[in-house]
Formats: C-alpha cells, structure tokens, sequence
C-alpha cells in the first residue's frame, strides 16, 4: 500500500537511548529485544539503530504483504554487509533484473529432479560422518552436536558443488573462517558506527584476509573447470551446473565474478541453516523421550539395516514433521531483512521510503492468532489436516513470495537423510549442565555449542556395513 492513503501516523516506538537509539539491546540479544517490543507494542514496531529506522513485523499478515510486495520493499541496498563476503549472488543482489535473471537460470539446478544426482553426495558424506563419530566417540562420549552438524552439512554442500573436490575447501572454509566472516558481517549489519572496511584495524585484516582466501579457491575452481569443459555424460556437480546455465533471452552464461558471488552465497545459505535446524531438533528430542520413541520407531520398522533411499524417506513423514517444528521453534534465518523502496503503508502506519523492515519469523511462528501451544514441541503441528488449515504465511521458515528459499528442497532432502541416519544408530542425550541459549546472529545458533552425550543404539549397523542403497532417485 503506498501513501496517499489513510493512515495512523508512525508505528508505536520502542523507545530506546539518545543517539544510539536500539543499538544495545540489539547488539546484546536482537531476537530477545524484537520479541520485548512485539509483547509491548504489537505486531508493527520502529525501532531506532542511530539515525537508521527499522520497523519490525511480528505477525504473518503484515509479513506476506511485505514479502510479496516487491515494487514496494526490495533487498537491502549496496550498503549491505553481507555483500562483502556474499557479493551480488542471489541473496543479496538489490538489482531485480540481474536477480531475476540468475533465479531463472539457477532454478532448475534445485529442482527435485536435479536433487535425484545429488542424493548420492549426500548419503555418501552421512556415511563418512557416521564411520567418524564412530571412530571419534565411544558410547556415552560427549560430543558438540553442532560442530558434528556443520561438519557434515558443509561437506555435503561441497561435495554437491565440487564433486571431488572436497578437501581444498577445507581450508579457506573452515568453521573459524566462517566464523570470521558471518561475525564481521553481522556486526557492521547493527551497528552503523563500525569503523570503516578501509581502516587498517586488526579485525579488518584478519576478515579481508579470509576473504582473500576464500576468493583465491573460487576463482581457482572456475578456472580450473572452464579450461576443463563439460564432462562426457553431462553436468556432474553445481558447479558444472552452473557453468552450463544460460538466459534463456540471450544465450549468456554467467561471468565469473556472477559464478563466484553464487558459489559462495550457496555455501553460505546452504550449509550452517541446515546444521543449526538438525541441532535443535536433536536437542528438542532429547527432551521429549516419547517423540524420540515415535521417531526411532519409525525408522526402525522402515529401514532396516539400509542407508534410506528417497523412497524410503517418503515412508518416515513423522522424521519430516519433527524437522519442519524444529524450524518453526527455532527458525535458523529468523529475521528477514527488507528495505522500504517508498513511503508505504503498512498495518495502517506510515513507514518511510529507506526504513529497515525485519520480518521476525521466530515471533511469527508463535502468533498467537495462529498457533496453539506455540512454545510446545509437537511434531503433530505438522499433521496433514493440521498444515491445509494453516494460514499461508504463519509458517514460513524458507521466506515467502519470489525470493522464497531456492533451496528449499536441497535442505528437506538432507535434513530428513541425516535424522535418519542418526537416530536409526544413536541415542542423543542432553547433559542437563550445559546452558542451551539461543543466539541470532544471522543464523540462529546455539550459543554455548550443544553438548550431548552419544549412545550407540543396540542393532544399529555399523558404516562398513552400510551399502549406498540403489534407487536414489528424488522424485
Ligand atoms: C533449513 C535450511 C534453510 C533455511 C531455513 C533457509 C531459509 C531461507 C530464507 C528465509 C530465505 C529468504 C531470504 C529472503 O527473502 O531475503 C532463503 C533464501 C535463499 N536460500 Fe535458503 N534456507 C535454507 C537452506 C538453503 C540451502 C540448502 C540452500 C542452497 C543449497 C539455500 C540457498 C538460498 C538462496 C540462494 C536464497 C536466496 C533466494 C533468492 O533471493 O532468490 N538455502 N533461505
């Protein structure tokens, strides 16, 4: 809705100090701020970062309209932090026509059919992973699960886009690199007073210096593969896949900077969603004995001694559901940034043209209006006469409207695969001493890392044993 049109005045404010405004609060804790002002204010509230104005949407009416709206709120602009690791890739690019184009021509390399390749990448790293829990933790030891999680989650991602070429991504993306990047970034993102890129400060060495890293492996590997040309048979990986997109207006592909700024935000947006999801739901069943019982028993009946296939996965809808509460409990992007392209209306208050609207999917997917028992794990949220009657945007772990999460599919395939594989073999027990806070940084972590004790599960078949199963196929 743009202005011209009736409305109340500026959303309620969430106060906040002179100057700094919200700085603080957000610093210290945004999702804890963001969830204080909606309990005080109500679904619309503007906060203040210093002289930036940000609004945050807390009910999914409010947040569908700006989602789907995109003449009216875009991408954040060429101010974006996350554009100095992510570049113009299909997450932070602010240019709709260049978006548009790469979303076509990546589409169908995340279609459910391009997944049935990619299903083998994947079984083949869970079975490394669990042949390495085996090898590192002995029943009853204590192990982080998360670290375990973003160690198999960024290897499938590898493995699916470079094939072979796993191991020289360990390096240049390693969990501290990682680290290094995605901090800085969403440090500068809530805090504009952060000392310029240009200044010579130690944390800007120590991030240009990952970021030299990690550009010199990308650049590498294009390089490498173009001088190679396509494999006999057909495209083997994403990244072949990538190289062999074309628009289908002009008959281009993509230049390498485009392959590059791609590849990384795949890398970015694909691995660490998907490990922090699988370590809550781990955590959420270790705290729930009889939702774990269900689960095991599921798959015990369905699987047998196999590594599951795609068809067998469609036989375990009760894994998917725990996997679909865990992401509505603890959303692993939960905040969705949007910039107001105009003065529009929204809620019935005006928003002024260049405000930050944050779509804040963690109190979205606790509405009142629209949920029951919000803060209860029940994988029975996600029953089939339970998801027809939901409203569309109450739920919407993967965003909502053209910039709906391209990976979507990737990510289920994979979460459902490793639950499997997992709980057929282990038993995941929390150790009641360690303090589980959440923490939203860009992802939605936990903060002190989840440990948990591994307890092998009688029957379970051992890695050697495990045949990659035939009939891979997604479908
Ligand atoms: C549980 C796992 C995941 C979650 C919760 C998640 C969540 C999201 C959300 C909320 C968005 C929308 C952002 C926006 O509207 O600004 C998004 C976009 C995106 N995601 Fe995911 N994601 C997950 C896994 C993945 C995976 C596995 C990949 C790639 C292999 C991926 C690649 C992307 C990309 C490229 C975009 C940008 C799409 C566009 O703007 O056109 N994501 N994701």
């Amino acid at each position: 809705m743009t202005t011209g049109q009736q409305h109340n005045g500026p959303a309620p404010e969430a106060g906040g100090l002179p100057l700094l405004g919200n700085i603080v609060d957000f610093r210290k804790d945004i999702l804890d701020a963001m969830h204080q002002g909606w309990k005080a204010h109500g679904d619309l509230v503007r906060y203040r970062l210093g002289t930036v104005v940000v609004h945050g949407v807390s009910s999914p009416e409010l947040a569908g309209e700006v989602l789907t709206d995109s003449p009216s709120y875009g991408k954040l602009g060429p101010d974006n932090p996350l554009r100095l690791i992510l570049g113009e890739g299909l997450l932070t690019s602010d240019d709709h026509e260049s978006w548009m184009r790469n979303r076509r021509m990546m589409q169908p390399i995340y279609s459910k059919q391009a997944l049935s390749g990619m299903f083998r990448a994947m079984v083949e790293s869970t079975t490394e992973q669990l042949a390495f829990m085996e090898r590192s933790y002995p029943t009853g030891a204590e192990v982080d699960v998360h670290g375990e999680m973003m160690r198999v989650t960024l290897d499938i991602v590898s493995r699916c886009m470079f094939s072979t070429d796993v191991s020289r991504t360990r390096d240049a993306l390693s969990p501290e690199a990682v680290d290094v990047a995605v901090n800085y970034a969403f440090d500068r993102l809530q805090n504009p007073f952060s000392p310029p890129t240009t200044w010579p400060t130690p944390r800007n060495r120590r991030f240009q210096q990952v970021m030299e890293g990690l550009d010199g492996m990308m650049y590498g590997l294009i390089e490498e593969r173009r001088a190679a040309g396509t494999p006999e048979g057909g495209a083997k990986d994403l990244l072949d896949m990538l190289l062999a997109a074309r628009d289908a207006d002009t008959g281009q592909g993509m230049t390498d900077r485009e392959l590059r700024d791609e590849i990384i935000t795949t890398f970015a947006a694909g691995h660490e969603t998907t490990a922090v999801t699988l370590t809550w739901a781990f955590y959420l069943l270790s705290q729930h004995r009889e939702i774990l019982r269900r689960a095991q028993e599921e798959v015990d009946r369905e699987l047998g001694d196999r590594m599951p296939t795609v068809a067998d996965l469609q036989r375990m809808p009760y894994l998917l559901q725990i996997f679909e509460e865990a992401l509505r409990m603890y959303p692993s992007a939960p905040i969705v940034p949007r910039l107001a392209l105009k003065d529009t209306v929204l809620g019935g208050h005006h928003v002024p043209k260049g405000s930050r609207i944050l779509v804040n999917l963690f109190n979205i997917h606790r509405h009142p209006g629209h949920w029951t028992d919000a803060e209860r794990f029940d994988p029975g949220h996600f029953g089939a006469a339970e998801k027809k009657g939901r409203y569309r945007f109450a739920y919407m772990p993967f965003g909502a409207g053209p910039h709906l999460c391209i990976g979507k599919h990737f990510a289920l395939l994979e979460a459902h695969l490793l639950l499997a594989a997992l709980i057929r073999r282990y038993d995941f027990r929390h150790i009641p001493s360690h303090r589980v806070v959440n923490h939203a940084t860009i992802t939605l972590r936990p903060k002190y890392g989840m440990a948990m004790t591994l307890h092998e599960r009688r029957h379970a078949p051992r890695p050697a044993a495990v045949p990659v199963a035939a009939g891979t196929t997604a479908d």
